[in-house]
């Protein structure tokens, strides 16, 4: 894929890894649009494109789980620039607590933003790709959708939907010129952590976090060179190694990890002793 030129939906592009998409775009010549609710967010980032010299992107503000958001974004961007090359679902939200923490309508509702809006974006791209015969879709899930982590099960499990989701899509999809690409992120640096529910008691791991502008670039990277999945990090890639491997290795390190994710930190238990 080039994305010189190419007609661009990013969704979730008001800050984070989707900003940094938008900008890695923008970069290359990308005719893009901006989607996400923070309005006065994503015409400030529209600007800073214009600024690069790249076309000015148009912006469509809503929430992608409100009826028919989903849909009208996925047309706007084709009657902006009068076609889509490629979908990129990145719009997503996290929530970090025990699993018996969490209301059932929380459950609901991240699956409604990372799993349903992307699936009602996808479903209302398709026959516009399919028509072309080609384009792309990119669904930006997380390493923790390779197997389930502690205090993230609710994320996790909309994040292992959504890849589940692409995968049988790429596979019916095979011969028409519509491609499918899975991104799993491994801790990166944005406001999903300052905006996500937190319950319960467990606390987030200390994590080196890779940048945004770092992942953006390897997720076009991966575009450009046609691969079908790209997953972040060695953490991430060993999380996957080690699901088809030692399955039973890799259930014990992550109870070793949900044990001390729920104690006070070291520094902490030396200050109170
Ligand atoms: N950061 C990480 O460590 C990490 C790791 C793995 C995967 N990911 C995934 O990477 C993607 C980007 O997240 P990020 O880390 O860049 O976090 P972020 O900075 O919080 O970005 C999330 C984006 O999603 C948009 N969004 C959320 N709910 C929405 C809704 N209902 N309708 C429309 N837009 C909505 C937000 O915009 P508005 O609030 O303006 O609507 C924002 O632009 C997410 O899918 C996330 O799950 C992140």
């Amino acid at each position: 894929v080039r994305f010189d030129d190419a007609s661009v939906l990013v969704t979730g592009a008001s800050s984070g890894i989707g900003e940094a998409l938008a900008l890695e775009l923008a970069g290359r010549g990308a005719r893009l649009t901006l989607a996400a609710r923070r309005e006065a967010r994503l015409l400030r980032l529209a600007e800073e494109v214009g600024r690069i010299g790249a076309p000015l992107p148009r912006v469509v503000v809503g929430d992608l789980t409100a009826a028919g958001e989903a849909e009208r974004a996925a047309r706007a961007a084709i009657s902006a620039w009068g076609m889509l090359d490629a979908l990129v679902n990145n719009a997503g939200v996290s929530a970090y607590g025990e699993e018996e923490s969490f209301d059932l309508d929380e459950y609901r509702r991240i699956m409604e933003v990372n799993y349903f809006a992307p699936v009602r974006l996808t479903l209302a791209a398709l026959p516009h790709f399919l028509a072309r015969r080609r384009g792309l879709v990119v669904n930006v899930t997380s390493v923790a959708a390779i197997y389930g982590v502690p205090y993230l099960g609710a994320y996790g499990a909309s994040k292992a939907a959504l890849t589940n989701f692409s995968q049988a899509l790429r596979a019916e999809l095979r011969g028409t010129g519509v491609r499918v690409m899975v991104i799993y992120p491994n801790y990166t640096d944005t406001e999903l952590f300052l905006r996500e529910a937190v319950t319960g008691t467990a606390r987030r791991p200390r994590i080196r976090h890779a940048s945004a502008a770092r992942v953006a670039a390897a997720v076009v990277r991966a575009a450009e060179t046609n691969r079908r999945e790209l997953v972040l990090t060695l953490t991430g890639k060993a999380m996957q190694r080690a699901r088809g491997l030692a399955p039973g290795l890799l259930d014990r390190v992550l109870a070793g990890m949900a044990t001390r994710l729920r104690e006070p930190r070291a520094t902490d238990r030396r200050r109170t002793s």
